[in-house]
């Protein structure tokens, strides 16, 4: 268990409550990875001796745990530096090799900002990209996506979990709209894999991309998952390690330590699920007894239980964060975060910007506590009654 970390962030002032930012590494995960950073530093693509062999065999385990998390083939996996990379790949790699009268590229309106930004730079060139609206759960119109389908789609993109909200996508429905059309399909699934069931097969993806530091794994690595047949232009060119489709050389230690918090995450699953989902309620349950207005963002039922996003209606989102120092929570994305921006996810569900000013990104974790969310929701009831106070004696 990765406790003691979190111990750790206890005795620096703060309760780590910001689980879709990052999660700490397992420590099983790290003791994986040493020997790789030592004696075993062979280069994995050296064909010709035992250095190089035992390279290999580290990262073959990782490949075969981490195609295992997601019910896919090892050769279908391929490791990157991250989701931001796995997302450029996906989206760059199908429409370069698509044929020239599939030029289309259909997002959700809610997607990370690697898709939008990867999905903006696309439509400079020549490329046709169409934001699919979702409805006030966060969840895809499948009207909308019905409606934009047509034969000049290359790809439909849509993640799993949202890394706000926490909503997950009818991706099932989604695939096999957007095949019948002869679409691929591509799903970011930094924020579902590991956390919630995820079978590649069955859900009929194309291509998913994964994010090792989201699921207690090391930062730095990732992988891109191509269905058998599928064929995308490579982004990265040299001595055409990962099947010429990634070239640069591995990682071992970062690739076994992915590996290793996937094999984890698989057996705990069930576990980590119920855990957080007891969290949930517990936090649910409080803002709720406690009479503060409050609303929460994104469907209550189609979700992951690890995340809580909500808003307090008339209170001043930037104060209410100040007054939470001892937690780290976040008010969105991380990346909107450190630049200030508001946030586009809950603007598609229509919350108002006012409203979207006054929320909370709340993240529970294998190693969060009971006792820590109790600490939250009693600094969140008193932070919002101190204001609402305030703003009533006006
Ligand atoms: C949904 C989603 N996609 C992609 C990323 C980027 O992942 P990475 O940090 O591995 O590049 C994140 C993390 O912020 C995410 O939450």
């Amino acid at each position: 268990m990765a406790d003691s970390q979190a111990q750790e962030a206890r005795r620096r002032g703060a309760v780590y409550l910001d689980f879709q930012a990052t999660t700490p590494l397992e420590p099983k995960a790290l003791d994986a990875m040493m020997p790789y950073l030592t004696e075993k530093f062979g280069n994995p693509h050296s064909a010709t001796h035992r250095f190089g062999w035992e390279g290999k065999a580290g990262v073959d385990v990782a490949r075969k745990r981490v195609a295992e998390l997601i019910h896919a083939a090892p050769e279908e996996i391929t490791f990157l530096s991250g989701a931001t990379e796995a997302n450029n790949l996906a989206l760059k790699g199908v429409l370069e090799a698509a044929p020239r009268e599939r030029n289309r590229l259909l997002i959700a309106e809610t997607e990370h900002a690697c898709i939008r930004e990867t999905a903006a730079y696309l439509a400079t060139r020549g490329y046709e990209v169409t934001h699919l609206p979702v409805d006030g759960e966060g969840l895809l119109r499948l009207d909308a996506l019905e409606a934009a389908l047509d034969a000049r789609v290359a790809l439909v993109s849509v993640m799993l979990v949202n890394n706000e909200i926490g909503v997950i996508q009818p991706l099932a429905e989604i695939a096999r709209l957007a095949h019948a059309a002869g679409a691929l399909v591509h799903s970011d699934i930094a924020q579902a894999a590991g956390k919630i069931p995820v079978d590649v097969a069955a859900l009929g993806l194309d291509l998913a991309s994964i994010s090792s530091h989201k699921l207690y794994g090391p930062k730095g690595i990732g992988a891109i998952y191509v269905r058998k047949g599928v064929r995308i232009a490579p982004q990265i060119h040299g001595g055409g390690q990962e099947a010429g489709l990634r070239s640069g050389t591995l990682a071992p230690f970062l690739c076994v330590g992915f590996g290793e918090a996937a094999r984890i995450a698989r057996e705990r699953l069930e576990d980590d699920q119920a855990h957080v989902a007891a969290l949930w309620r517990q936090a649910v349950d409080a803002f709720t007894e406690a009479g503060i207005p409050w609303r929460l963002n994104g469907s209550a039922t189609r979700r992951y239980f690890g995340n809580l996003n909500v808003s307090f209606p008339g209170v001043d989102g930037a104060r209410l964060l100040a007054d939470l120092r001892g937690f780290a929570v976040s008010s969105g994305a991380a990346c909107a975060s450190s630049v200030g921006k508001s946030s586009y996810v809950l603007e598609a569900l229509g919350v108002d910007a006012r409203t979207a000013q006054a929320t909370l990104r709340i993240g529970f974790g294998r190693t969060t506590t009971s006792e820590e969310v109790a600490e939250m929701t009693a600094a969140v009831i008193k932070a919002v009654r101190a204001q609402l106070n305030v703003t009533w004696r006006r």
